[in-house]
């Protein structure tokens, strides 16, 4: 099995936790993409969708589906979302694809975090896939300087702009032990506009596509 089949099954078993009437938090990425495709086989029983990015916004709405600004609603029960790295406390890395604050924004407003992986992302220790940190401009010389006192190797994501207009570093070499601490530690930098670390707000379902099948895991 292809790492894009294990993603493919890990998204498309997110569908059973999707109600009838309901507004669904989507977040981005590759394993997402999956997931919004077996969306669309239930998009005439739902709502609509809240996205964490302008990509998925843009494939939801060729594929049907309403999105809905995230002030239009007061809360969801799910946000389905990959990860680049996942722990034992489903404390995640995420932000591979620079959308890290929009979709910490969606998971915040939402009940149920159901993580979709395949089975590269599960690790023991947070750190190994490089930290994204998305950043105002004219901090990132300040906050380079900042990750390398709190023990990282901080690399500007040439090129890159996120949806809100920001910068990306990722800090490379940070075995990260207490990703708590470490998420309040970088979130209060000033300039910082968030750290891809989700650990405050950790999943509550993991859905881990595997060659044997998909395994589940809730809290
Ligand atoms: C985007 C993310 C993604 O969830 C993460 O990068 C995983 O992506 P993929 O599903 O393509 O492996 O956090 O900002």
């Amino acid at each position: 099995m292809t790492q894009d089949e294990m993603k493919k099954a890990a998204g498309w078993a997110a569908l059973e936790y999707v109600t009838k009437g309901s507004i669904v938090g989507v977040g981005t990425g590759s394993t997402v993409n999956h997931f919004i495709d077996a969306l669309e086989t239930r998009k005439e029983e739902i709502k609509g969708a809240v996205s964490s990015s302008v990509a998925s916004t843009e494939r939801l709405e060729k594929l049907g589906i309403t999105v809905f600004d995230a002030n239009e609603v007061a809360g969801l029960d799910i946000y389905v979302d990959g990860a680049d790295e996942i722990n034992a406390e489903y404390d995640m890395i995420k932000g591979g694809g620079a959308a890290l604050t929009r979709e910490k924004i969606v998971a915040a407003i939402s009940d149920k975090f159901i993580c979709i992986v395949d089975d590269t992302k599960q690790v023991d220790v947070l750190g190994q896939f490089p930290l994204p940190v998305e950043v105002i401009p004219m901090a990132r010389s300040f906050i380079g300087r900042e990750l390398v006192k709190l023990g990282g190797d901080p690399e500007y994501r040439e090129g890159v702009v996120t949806d809100n207009g920001n910068i990306i570093i990722d800090v490379h070499n940070m075995a990260i032990t207490d990703a708590k601490d470490m998420e309040k530690k970088i979130n209060a930098l000033p300039g910082v506009v968030t750290v891809g670390l989700f650990a405050a707000r950790g999943a509550d379902v993991l859905l881990v596509g595997a060659p044997e099948g998909v395994r589940k895991f809730e809290k």
